[in-house]
């Protein structure tokens, strides 16, 4: 008797076992999710990240490092950012950057290089000190690459990845992001130096509307009187001053995290970073342009700091005359000039 009983007991409690574990497999995940109230049950073992998010917006918990941001591992505003630096941000750059470039192209093809109209006089004028020019390369190079390797930080994961690979990127990521920290020291102080050094000759006047007016001689033959900068080099200078000081401002922010600033501050400082640096690369590859092939005579006055007396005389006529009534008008151009850029 007692061992039917237990054979009895066994094959139900056999049966219950095995129905609990057909129901177990067959309930919908969902069901062991949810609280009674059919709220999602956050620390359900199999609860899923998507659900996770209609329910509560993000993904957080508990950590035990001292860092507790660290245990929001995603939140909304944090996915508006990522938007941002994914998409909207890449379409900012590549708009302007490539905006520019054909409006270069188109202007090149249609204008060609401006020419010194009157021909070299073979007489030149002191326009920049060593000093100066040293400044001036010192920040460039740096600029160049602070520019390239910051398009890195936004461009290169979708363009470059795919072309070279997971292990040269790496490796190609990590440098450029050494470079980009260390030679923004050296860019900082070249911009204070840029602004200190040419504050004088920049500041807006009666003589920068009508040259802006003419259009600055750009479209047509017309060379409209300017002092030593025209207002054209004067947006330029501010745009340097006011843009490299916004970049350094928010690149500092960005590469000493969370020293006074909370996530929110960082986004924006980043925001800010990655428009204004983009916007400042556009405005750049115009003024490397006119620097270069675009205006004959240009490039002279920043590589070995004269210019041609016709090319001062035709760009910049104020200035000019102010320096001819001091006397500083040299009766030789360096060697080579006359032929090479005639
Ligand atoms: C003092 C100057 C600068 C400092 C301290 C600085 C610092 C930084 C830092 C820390 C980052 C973030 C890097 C990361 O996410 O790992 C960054 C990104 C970036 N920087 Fe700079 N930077 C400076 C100047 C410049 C300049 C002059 C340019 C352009 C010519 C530039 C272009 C960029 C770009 C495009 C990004 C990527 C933005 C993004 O996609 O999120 N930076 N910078």
């Amino acid at each position: 008797m007692t061992s039917f009983t237990t054979r009895v007991r066994f094959i139900l409690g056999a049966l219950a076992l095995a129905l609990a574990l057909i129901v177990a497999v067959a309930a919908p995940a969902s069901a062991q999710q949810r609280n009674p109230d059919n709220s999602v049950n956050p620390t359900a073992s199999s609860v899923k990240e998507d659900q996770l998010f209609q329910q509560l917006d993000r993904i957080s918990g508990r950590c035990t490092i001292p860092d507790q941001k660290a245990c929001t591992i995603e939140q909304p505003a944090g996915r508006d950012w990522r938007h941002f630096h994914e998409v909207t941000l890449r379409w900012i750059g590549a708009i302007a950057i490539l905006g520019i470039l054909a409006l270069l192209v188109l202007f090149y093809l249609s204008r060609g290089m401006i020419r010194i109209q009157s021909g070299r006089s073979g007489r030149v004028l002191v326009r920049f000190s060593a000093f100066e020019r040293l400044v001036h390369w010192m920040t460039a190079s740096c600029f160049v690459v602070l520019a390239i390797t910051g398009l890195n930080i936004t461009f290169g994961k979708p363009l470059l990845l795919p072309l070279i690979g997971p292990d040269a990127f790496a490796e190609w990521a990590q440098w450029a992001k050494y470079a980009h920290n260390y030679l923004s020291f050296p860019f900082t102080l070249g911009v204070v130096l840029i602004f200190l050094m040419w504050i004088a000759w920049n500041i807006p006047n009666k003589v920068d509307v009508e040259w802006l007016k003419q259009g600055g001689g750009m479209v047509g033959h017309k060379h409209p009187p300017a002092y030593r900068f025209n207002a054209g080099q004067k947006m330029i200078y501010w745009i340097v001053v006011l843009g490299g000081g916004l970049v350094a401002a928010s690149g500092y922010l960005l590469m000493f995290p969370f020293y006074g600033t909370n996530i929110a501050d960082m986004q924006v400082a980043q925001v800010i970073h990655g428009v204004v640096a983009l916007l400042f690369i556009a405005a750049m590859l115009g003024h490397i342009y006119i620097g270069t092939i675009g205006m004959q005579g240009a490039f002279e006055a920043m590589w070995d700091g004269t210019v041609d007396a016709n090319w001062a005389k035709e760009h910049h006529s104020l200035w000019a005359e102010q320096e001819a009534a001091k006397g500083h008008i040299s009766g030789t151009a360096p060697e080579g000039r006359m032929q090479a850029a005639e």
